[in-house]
């Protein structure tokens, strides 16, 4: 098997670059880089049953960008499970309501599908350091692959960003820098180390290849579902690469012949402490402003400004979805609501997905006859801390009424 990967195009001139050169944003217009492929000739060579492949993102390997198998760095990402929230469901009146859980990836999050496409690709082009400002997902995901891959990393993620996400970084062997600011703080920090030092730079959407992985994310929900796309889908939105990543995915897909031209409506949701796409969305915007004051639980959120601000609305509207902020209260109580009712412990920006879609229903933007797919991007584990406990502590000698 072997790459389509063509050449890279950017999404904003639409000049192309040679792929099997090291990339980062476009040389003209400083805008995003999205990886082609040579998809006629994909269509002639792949079918689409795919079973018997590897149970991991890679089984969509010839649209994926590494051209040597041996370069792959894979922990086994991917092929998560899309569970039929039937319980929750019932309550709202919703018969096909899904939920893809990314929290089985390893490291806990979605992240783990753009660092293992991002890393095998900067392994195979010669890249020996990487470093990554992060919201802390993306960080641990960076360490755990770099790893792996036998290359260095350098993480900056917010101070006050989740211990584990800390931890993970660290254990793994990376150099965690803590900065007393935002993400956005961070990403500064980073792009003046890496000029010029040998470090490359993987921050989301500045180069072409995290991406690649999170694409994969729409590949999988279109076979999970027999090649059908759902009506709905509901995603939390920082940087953007998970809804941006998917409607390319779509594309390539409509190309290969696997799938139609009907799309499913992408909802973005945001915190209300930071929702500089919902803001520009409402206010028609193609671009957005900085958000000033950033707070709330679900730290993958907490994004001032996304670098690919532009691609997001595009998405959004392109798909007739809408933007929508909820708040932190509401992200907390859709953790305990899904958790009790569905055995799934979500992860503060996969809850805010539930809060969405519980808005949505109540003021009809959404119809119980539509098929809608929820996303919970990382583990709830990973957020034990957002979570009061009120245990009775008792002697071993003691009885208990159950
Ligand atoms: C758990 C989680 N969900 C969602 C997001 C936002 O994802 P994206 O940056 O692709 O919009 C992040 C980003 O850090 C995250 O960690
Ligand atoms: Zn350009």
């Amino acid at each position: 098997m072997e790459s389509f990967l063509d050449h890279l195009e950017c999404t904003g001139c639409g000049r192309t670059f040679n792929a099997d050169q090291i990339h980062t944003v476009c040389e003209e217009c400083n805008k995003v880089l999205f990886a082609r492929y040579n998809l006629p000739a994909a269509r002639n060579s792949m079918k689409r049953d795919l079973s018997g492949r590897a149970k991991t993102m890679w089984r969509y390997r010839e649209l994926l960008p590494v051209r040597t198998e041996s370069n792959i760095v894979s922990l086994g990402e991917g092929m998560t499970p899309l569970l039929r929230a039937e319980r929750l469901g019932k309550v709202y009146g919703f018969h096909r309501l899904f939920i893809k859980d990314e929290g089985l990836n390893p490291t806990g999050s979605f992240k783990a599908r753009g660092m293992s496409a991002a890393v095998s690709r900067a392994k195979e082009l010669g890249i020996v350091k990487i470093a990554v400002p992060s919201a802390g997902n993306a960080a641990g995901a960076l360490a755990a692959y770099g790893a792996a891959a036998g290359i260095e990393t350098s993480v900056c993620m917010p101070a006050d960003a989740p211990q584990i996400n800390q931890v993970e970084s660290a254990v793994c062997g990376s150099r965690v820098y803590l900065v007393d600011g935002l993400i956005t703080h961070a990403a500064t920090i980073v792009a003046h180390a890496s000029a010029g030092s040998g470090w490359f730079d993987i921050s989301t959407l500045r180069e072409p290849y995290r991406l690649e992985g999170k694409k994969t994310l729409g590949f999988e929900l279109a076979e999970q579902l027999d090649w059908q796309l759902p009506d709905v889908i509901i995603y939390p939105t920082g940087g953007g690469t998970g809804m941006i990543g998917m409607w390319k995915a779509f594309e390539e897909l409509e190309q290969l012949g696997w799938i139609g031209n009907q799309r499913p409506k992408i909802i973005s949701v945001q915190a209300a402490g930071c929702a500089p796409i919902v803001r520009a969305w409402q206010q028609d915007k193609a671009y957005s402003e900085p958000w000033t004051g950033a707070q709330t639980i679900a730290a993958g959120l907490r994004v001032p400004r996304a670098f690919a601000d532009y691609l997001i609305l595009q998405v959004i509207r392109g798909s007739g979805g809408v933007a929508i902020a909820v708040t932190d209260e509401e992200i907390l109580q859709s953790i305990r609501e899904t958790a009790r009712l569905e055995g799934i412990f979500m992860c503060p920006e996969g809850a805010a997905t539930i809060a969405a879609f519980k808005r949505l229903t109540n003021c009809g933007l959404l119809r119980p006859e539509q098929s809608v797919v929820l996303f919970n991007t990382a583990a709830g584990l990973k957020y034990s801390q957002l979570i009061r406990l009120q245990c009775p502590r008792i002697d071993p000698s003691d009885e208990i009424e159950l």
